[in-house]
């Protein structure tokens, strides 16, 4: 049986800072036994696994080190994923990341000129993606750079998922998504490459997102133009659809399964 993941100070000063993040997310204040645990600390929030001591604790900062440097400097039009996507002749297409993780993914559609819109059903995963949204957005601020790619075009939507659309019909409706973007988690083979530290605790922490296939039709259903989706190389289709076209990045796939082109971009 697993508990749910607590939010909780890590030092006595933090406790009430700690509690009404705990309120605001609806996760528990107290211990949970679980073997996951959200942490409020000086720096932000960081989320511990309790059975791996020897991990680094799991932390997102999008304004310093290699995360920011990703955002900067790499990317733009050559990433993938941003291909997959498709940025025709200065259409930006408005996209909803269904399945955002730690944001990764959909902060490089953001910087690459997109509006979007970020979709989590794990609340410790939505808590700790979108304290890091706020924390970017919050640094841009204040060095009055509200035009910041951050600042104009991510937006954090509630905990949820594609699966439950009527719970987020509203959104949805206003939105009026020309794609949507899917990354569900893959099962790894235990003896598979070594899988990077972070995917590992997204792995332990989420599970294997067995309901995975139901999430393609759902997507479909609600975007206008295209919905895409990332798959390891060798993976097989979601839902075993064969995609209208294919993009492949070192180690991944991009299935593109369009519905219909882009509307052509207004000047
Ligand atoms: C592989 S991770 C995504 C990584 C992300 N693309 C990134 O760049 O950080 C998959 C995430 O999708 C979430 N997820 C899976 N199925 C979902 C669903 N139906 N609705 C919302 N989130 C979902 C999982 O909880 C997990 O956090």
């Amino acid at each position: 049986m697993s508990f749910p993941v607590p939010l909780l100070a890590a030092e006595p000063e933090l406790q009430a800072a700690a509690a009404a993040l705990a309120s605001e997310y609806q996760l528990p204040a107290t211990d949970t036994g679980a073997d996951f645990l959200l942490e409020l600390t000086r720096e932000g929030l960081q989320l511990r696994w309790r059975s791996k001591p020897e991990y680094q604790p799991l932390t997102l900062d999008y304004t310093r080190g290699k995360q920011a440097w990703r955002q900067q400097l790499g990317g733009g039009k050559q990433e993938a994923v941003v291909r997959a996507v498709g940025l025709g002749k200065g259409f930006r297409p408005r996209i909803i990341d269904a399945t955002a993780g730690l944001g990764r993914d959909g902060l490089m559609l953001a910087h690459a000129g997109c509006e979007v819109w970020l979709l989590e059903r794990n609340p410790a995963i939505h808590a700790l993606l979108q304290q890091a949204i706020v924390h970017l957005q919050q640094f841009h601020l204040e060095q009055e750079n509200a035009e910041h790619w951050s600042c104009q075009r991510v937006h954090m939507l509630p905990p949820g998922s594609l699966l439950n659309a009527a719970d987020i019909q509203e959104q949805l409706l206003a939105i009026a998504p020309h794609t949507i973007y899917l990354d569900p988690m893959f099962p790894e083979k235990e003896k598979s490459a070594a899988v990077k530290k972070e995917m590992q605790i997204l792995q332990h922490l989420v599970g294997a997102d067995l309901d995975a296939d139901s999430l393609l039709p759902a997507a479909l259903a609600v975007a206008s133009c295209r919905v895409v989706v990332k798959r390891p190389a060798r993976a097989p289709f979601l839902a075993g659809q064969t995609p209208s076209s294919q993009i492949a990045s070192k180690k991944h796939r991009f299935d593109v399964y369009i519905k219909q082109a882009y509307p052509k971009a207004t000047a």
